[in-house]
């Protein structure tokens, strides 16, 4: 029975795993980077590093743009969220999930952006994160 169990758990998260990864599946991280410098690196930094002092909230009570590299909370979330923060921007997100009032400083990217583009820009910023923190980042991902 315990054998049973310990087989099942492996593979409910070894199903987590694949799902996870299938995300970041043949993306384009040449064509995430090119999308990066140009829509990202002026808020998050060139180098992902973010803005100086990114702890600091501003006199409106918003927040500085964080790294994006393995030293700031990016890789604390699921891709679901992450995309989704992307696409919908920090309001529109936090008003989706009945949270308002907030102040955000991240734009939103549906206008600009597609879909495909979204996930090259995610993909870009993963990959240059170490193998520990891209696994820490999967196992964030409900297993599927
Ligand atoms: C105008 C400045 C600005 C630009 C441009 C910008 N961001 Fe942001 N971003 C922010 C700020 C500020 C935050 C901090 C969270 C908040 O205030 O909602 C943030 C947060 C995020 C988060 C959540 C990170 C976390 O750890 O919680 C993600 C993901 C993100 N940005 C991705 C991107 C991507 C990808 C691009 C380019 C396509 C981009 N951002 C462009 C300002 C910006």
């Amino acid at each position: 029975m315990t054998r049973f169990v310990l087989a099942l758990t492996l593979c409910l998260a070894g199903g987590g795993i694949a799902w996870a990864a299938h995300d970041w599946q043949g993306r384009d991280l040449a064509a995430g980077q090119i999308l990066y410098a140009e829509h990202c690196a002026a808020c998050h930094g060139a180098n992902l590093e973010g803005a100086p002092d990114w702890r600091t909230p501003n006199g409106d009570g918003s927040f500085p743009a964080p790294p994006h590299d393995a030293s700031g909370h990016t890789w604390h979330h699921d891709n679901a969220l992450l995309f989704d923060y992307t696409k919908m921007g920090g309001e529109a997100l936090l008003a989706a999930r009945g949270i308002t009032g907030v102040k955000s400083g991240m734009p939103g990217f549906a206008d600009s952006l597609s879909d495909d583009d979204i996930w090259n820009v995610l993909a870009y910023i993963r990959s240059t994160w170490p193998q520990r923190i891209k696994d820490l980042q999967e196992a964030r991902n409900p297993p599927h």
